[in-house]
């Protein structure tokens, strides 16, 4: 893929000593562009919380170590096994002598022999269970939409920051910290697009046994949400938009997925056309 100029985010901070990493995709290659965030508690036994994509690994480690140094990194959570949150998951291991690897029994087997750190560095930490940091004891909670059956969100109640994972995905215009500045109808309809491309079976799910997952989420009263795919979800006004907008996406009629002649489009515009 030609490379094409990148917007720069600097790491955000979203509540005390919490802080998100940014990175995005997509940006001159679509109409829209799509968050690959991860983040940072500078906590008693500092935290990380998704690793982001191997492509980025270099500007990755810069930001995260510009808030923690290696050798105080303590813990790594991983939200689930999908590449865009684990790319720099064996870099951050070989840098962090004392970190330890949040994850759970089945991402260790759908990893497989991919995940190369020992099992004397791990921690099974699943759905309903708590993760005690010394200072605070991190709650990790399953978001009501998911793509991967390993999933775990991380709620903080010290800060009210609830890390939903894929959970409140959406498209952005152009590179944002967060939400703050986004069109509330093209936020709703980007949530509820993306809910349902990497969640098809919510179209097939038992919506009141659904609408209870989001109560769950609900009942956290998270005052910030933030996640890998949505600039940070800040306040509860917001938060409660985003909520809403989960619990309507399955009912939303959503634009199909872009097909081959939207590929054929992106090549006629980079000039790469066969
Ligand atoms: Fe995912
Ligand atoms: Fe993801």
């Amino acid at each position: 893929m030609t490379s094409l100029p990148k917007t720069r985010l600097e790491p955000t901070q979203i509540a005390p000593e919490t802080f998100l990493i940014h990175d995005h995709q997509g940006e001159g290659t679509a109409p829209v562009c799509v968050a690959l965030n991860s983040m940072v508690i500078r906590g008693r036994e500092p935290v990380i919380v998704d690793t982001g994509e191997a492509i980025n690994e270099e500007q990755w480690l810069v930001d995260v170590f510009s808030l923690v140094e290696p050798e105080d990194v303590r813990w790594l959570f991983i939200s689930h096994d999908d590449i865009d949150h684990t790319g720099n998951l064996h870099a951050l291991m070989a840098r962090c002598p004392n970190a330890t690897l949040v994850v759970n029994w089945f991402m260790v087997e759908r990893m497989g022999g991919a995940l190369t750190v020992p099992p004397n560095r791990w921690r099974w930490v699943g759905d309903g269970e708590s993760l005690d940091v010394g200072d605070r004891v991190l709650q990790a909670i399953r978001p009501p939409v998911f793509d991967a059956p390993t999933t775990r969100g991380l709620f903080d109640p010290t800060t009210g920051v609830y890390w939903g994972s894929d959970c409140f995905a959406t498209p952005m215009l152009t590179p944002a910290p967060d939400i703050s500045e986004f069109d509330d109808e093209f936020w709703f309809q980007g949530i509820a697009t993306f809910h349902q491309y990497i969640a098809p079976w919510l179209l097939l799910a038992d919506d009141r046994r659904y609408q209870a997952t989001v109560d769950r989420i609900a009942a956290l009263d998270a005052t910030v949400f933030a996640g890998t795919h949505t600039p940070a979800v800040l306040g509860r006004e917001r938060v409660r938009w985003a909520l809403e907008a989960t619990r309507r996406s399955p009912s939303t009629t959503v634009a199909p997925q872009p097909d081959q002649a939207v590929l054929d489009e992106i090549n006629r515009v980079l000039g790469t056309a066969a």
